[in-house]
């Protein structure tokens, strides 16, 4: 289903779709363009945080750094919901969420608006090989967001377990877009839901925008 959303415009995709969930899909993308062009309309950057789930990092994030704009998306609407309510609850003017597909939200972030810092945490592991497809991090992933990324742009990734974190450290090493960053202090501002079932297990990554390219 995500596929078929993210490639959503792609005329093969397309011509295999009943029309309307096409138009569907075409409509929720204008709609998402829309929302984002207005809100980011006198924004330069963003820290943004993929696959968010309830919330509970980005909204802590954004109480301690008031300064930043931050974005959560979540392929999961349910959980943005959730997400939602948790920033309306702490009153934060500058947090929202979205839900909607990574890939998605790298092409309809509109032009003017660079990437400062992005947040991956606990990100779905997909073990088996042939569902390494469905992991947020690839090499396309790493590249679309390199093209919206600030300047010495941050990525951050956590996670319980270890082949994600040598699955992207292998695709950074591969991309001549980013580069690992060591001895990065992590802002312990909040404990997420895959956190807490994990006991708080975790690896943790960090890359550098490579100012080279
Ligand atoms: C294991 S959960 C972790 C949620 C949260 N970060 C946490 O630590 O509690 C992974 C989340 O990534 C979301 N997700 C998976 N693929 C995604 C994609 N391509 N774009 C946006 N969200 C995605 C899922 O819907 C799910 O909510």
């Amino acid at each position: 289903m995500t596929k078929l959303f993210i490639n959503s415009t792609d005329p093969e995709l397309a011509k295999r779709m009943k029309p309307e969930v096409y138009q569907k899909i075409l409509e929720k993308r204008e709609a998402l363009k829309k929302m984002l062009a207005e809100k980011l309309a006198n924004t330069d950057t963003i820290t943004l945080e993929v696959g968010c789930g309830h919330g509970h990092f980005l909204t802590a994030y954004g109480e301690a750094f008031q300064d930043e704009t931050c974005i959560g998306i979540d392929v999961n609407r349910g959980r943005i919901y959730k997400a939602l309510r948790k920033a309306d609850r702490a009153k934060l003017g500058n947090v929202w969420f979205y839900d909607c597909d990574s890939m998605e939200f790298l092409a309809l972030l509109p032009k003017h608006v660079r990437i400062a810092k992005t947040w991956i945490l606990y990100p779905d592991p997909w073990p088996k090989k042939r569902h390494f497809k469905n992991r947020i991090v690839q090499t396309d992933f790493l590249s679309q967001l390199a093209d919206k990324a600030a300047e010495a742009s941050q990525l951050f990734l956590r996670s319980d377990y270890e082949p994600y974190l040598e699955w992207t450290q292998e695709l950074i090493d591969e991309s001549n877009r980013w580069q690992l960053e060591e001895d990065v202090i992590w802002p312990e501002v909040a404990v997420t839901v895959f956190q807490e079932l994990t006991k708080n297990k975790h690896y943790s990554l960090a890359a550098v925008l490579n100012p080279a390219k």
